[in-house]
């Protein structure tokens, strides 16, 4: 289907557009009071990233209610693990976490590679009832995790300030930490691939805590993983999203990919200087939707004035903060909109 508002997947391919696009990172399921009233109904995140229809809506309501120029399917990275054989539950006000986690050979041999069109049907439903209520209204963003920060997840069971046990893998026993890694990969390449078959238009992968590792052990435990999942998504643009990876975003620019996402630590001027051929995603801090409404104008005119309008696409440098008001929200949308129109 022909899509009436194209204007990411032009950016992303490098093409010219009239203005830049601009969504936000976890646009669905934050911020906005419709979606806590679905959320409620549904009872639980779980019940609610499961069941397709209720996926979907939630997924349509940030394209309605705040005029992004993308949606981005309403799931979690987490649906990995599980579909592989490691279930997560969902605690009220603390996040993910994992009943068992994984540190031997032996536990890596209970799991299995994820096979989509089972494990993962409710997300691939979810995808085609999206895509029907857009009505090509506007792309939508496919996602996944990065392998290592599924790993992360996987060893530690829980999110983390320093990923200490997770690290710990990488230094006492890599052949464990190459082996899930693997698993992890084959997974989301499957995954990914059966997201753009249902419907997906461009893919993110979410690198959330590749900022936990140093240069060398990224090189060694994050950027091969990504590579293969790159060179195996051949089918629409990929955006390598990796949270404080600042040290690598030469090489990332190097991956075949077609965007990189950039946080809010990462110059721009810099970043576009190390990332000559590709598109641009970022950076704005989510704390600026805090300022007041000229305040946010004012962030948004200097961002886009130092991206440029083109190769570009307007984001935040990470999710958006639950706490955010919507109206601040349209603000910085609008703002983009008005800023970047040629
Ligand atoms: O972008 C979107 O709005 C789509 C939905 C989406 C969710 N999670 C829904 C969600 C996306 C893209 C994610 C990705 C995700 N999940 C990441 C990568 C992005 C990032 O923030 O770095 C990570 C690290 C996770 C793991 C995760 N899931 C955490 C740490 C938490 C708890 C904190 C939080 O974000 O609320 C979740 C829960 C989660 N994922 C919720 C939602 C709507 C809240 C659960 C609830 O409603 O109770």
């Amino acid at each position: 289907m022909n899509l009436k508002n194209d204007l990411l997947l032009r950016a992303a391919r490098g093409e010219k557009t009239e203005r830049t696009p601009v969504w936000m990172m976890r646009q669905a399921g934050r911020i906005l009071a419709e979606y806590r009233a679905v959320r409620e109904k549904a009872g639980s995140f779980i019940k609610l990233a499961t069941t397709p229809e209720m996926a979907a809506e939630v997924t349509l309501q940030p394209v309605d209610l705040l005029g992004v120029d993308a949606a981005i399917i309403f799931s979690d990275i987490l649906v990995i693990p599980e579909a592989m054989g490691l279930p997560y539950e969902m605690v009220e006000q603390r996040g993910p976490v994992f009943p068992s986690t994984v540190h031997t050979l032996e536990d890596l041999q209970k799991l299995h590679i994820a096979e989509p069109e089972t494990d993962l049907k409710y997300v691939l439903d979810a995808i085609k009832i999206t895509k029907e209520g857009l009505a090509g209204r506007v792309p939508l963003i496919g996602f996944a995790g990065a392998p290592f920060t599924i790993f992360c997840y996987m060893t530690e069971g829980k999110g983390s300030k320093t990923f200490s046990v997770a690290k710990k893998h990488l230094y006492a026993d890599p052949g464990f930490s190459h082996t899930l890694l693997q698993q992890i990969t084959d997974s989301t390449i499957a995954y990914l691939k059966a997201q753009i078959a249902a419907g997906a238009d461009i893919v993110q992968l979410f690198d959330s805590w590749a900022g936990i590792l140093s240069p060398e052990q990224y090189r060694i435990f994050s950027l091969p993983y990504i590579k293969q999942i790159c060179d195996a998504i051949t089918e629409v643009p990929v955006t390598v999203f990796a949270k404080g990876a600042f040290f690598a975003r030469k090489e990332i620019g190097e991956l075949s990919c077609s965007v990189v996402g950039l946080d809010w630590n990462m110059d721009i001027a810099e970043s576009r200087a190390l990332i000559p051929d590709k598109t641009l995603q970022g950076n704005l801090d989510p704390c600026v939707l805090y300022s007041s409404y000229d305040q946010i104008r004012a962030e948004v005119k200097k961002m886009v004035g130092q991206f440029g309008t083109q190769r570009y696409i307007a984001n935040l440098g990470h999710g958006v903060y639950p706490d955010t008001d919507p109206d601040k929200v349209r603000c910085f949308i609008e703002a983009v909109k008005e800023y970047s129109s040629l």
